[in-house]
């Protein structure tokens, strides 16, 4: 539980990282616990569920803004990322934050700028595959880097993304930096889209096909639940389901929850990860799915009678 000292301070924003540190500094030597919610900004609900999370759990919350230039594959995709510090500033603070770190580009990557962090293996794979390696550099570099500057106990990363949160674990694992990572969950309109920055570029009819990756995915878990357990049929109902909404998939995957290998049949919790651009918006999203005790009745369909259990 936190020992909240700030809620009735506003929130700063800060640039540099020694104000940071400087800032961090007496609560780090009361024994007070950092809590760490790295964000490109243009704040959503899913983010501020992170924030709260943070709120919950530590006594100081610090919120990073920056829109990392390292992990976009595509320039037009950083040009036109949303840019809203100020209403963010806002946001932010209602949910619970102490400190908005915003650095400026410069700073994070001044120039002679010469290293990185890659995580290999896992960061192959889905968006790894689609977006190329530099993606994941990106992010576990600057991640590393923010991590560095806050030093946070906790930081917190949403199930939205989830092979980034699987990657950012594998990396504090094999570096033995010295930070929890707490995954949040998906947060959804309420038709089911899962909320995105990115979905602010969505025309109106492609705003109403977007919902199509949570039709899909809830197209398997319902076939999930009823039994099935081949990854081929479950992976079709998906497709199926995007088909319908006019949304042709970069990938649809069925995969083990650690290693993001592909599973042939759902023995344990597998992440379903859905891929796909409406227009010219790329958007993600995926599920667990769980193996349903129950298995497929033969006789549900009149063609033979189920047989008896051994
Ligand atoms: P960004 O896309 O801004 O997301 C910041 C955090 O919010 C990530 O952990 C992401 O998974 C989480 N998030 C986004 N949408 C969510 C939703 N609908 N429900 C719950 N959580 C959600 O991810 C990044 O930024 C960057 O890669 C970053 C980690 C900041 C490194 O640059």
């Amino acid at each position: 539980m936190s020992h909240s000292i700030s809620s009735s301070i506003p929130m700063r924003t800060l640039r540099a990282v020694s104000q940071l540190r400087d800032s961090l500094q007496p609560a780090r030597q009361a024994g007070l616990t950092v809590g760490l919610v790295p964000t490109m900004g243009a704040l959503h609900e899913g983010h501020l569920s992170l924030i709260r999370r943070a709120r919950e759990r530590c006594d100081v919350v610090v919120v990073s803004l920056f829109v990392n230039p390292a992990q976009f594959d595509e320039r037009a995709d950083l040009d036109r990322y949303p840019r809203t510090e100020r209403e963010d500033a806002r946001l932010a603070e209602r949910a619970g934050a102490d400190i908005l770190f915003a650095p400026a580009a410069e700073d994070v990557y001044p120039a002679g700028f010469a290293s990185c962090v890659e995580v290999l293996g896992i960061t192959d794979r889905l968006e790894g595959a689609v977006r190329g390696a530099a993606h994941f550099r990106g992010v576990t570099t600057v991640v590393t880097k923010l991590f560095n500057m806050a030093q946070p106990d906790v930081a917190f990363f949403g199930q939205k993304d989830a092979q980034q949160a699987l990657v950012i674990k594998r990396l504090v694992e094999d570096l033995n930096m010295p930070v929890a990572i707490e995954v949040c969950p998906t947060v959804r309109e309420r038709d089911g889209l899962a909320m995105s920055s990115r979905n602010a570029h969505l025309l109106p009819g492609e705003r109403t096909r977007a919902t199509g990756l949570f039709e899909a995915l809830e197209a398997s878990k319902r076939l999930s639940r009823e039994g099935e357990r081949r990854a081929d049929t479950l992976v079709a109902a998906a497709r199926e389901a995007l088909a319908r909404a006019d949304i042709e998939p970069e990938y649809v995957a069925l995969v083990d929850p650690d290693t993001l290998e592909p599973v042939e049949r759902l023995q344990g919790p597998a992440l379903l990860a859905i891929s796909a651009r409406v227009g010219d918006t790329r958007l993600i999203d995926n599920a667990i799915l769980e193996p349903s005790h129950q298995e497929i009745s033969i006789s549900r369909t009149g063609a033979s009678p189920a047989k008896a259990p051994a």
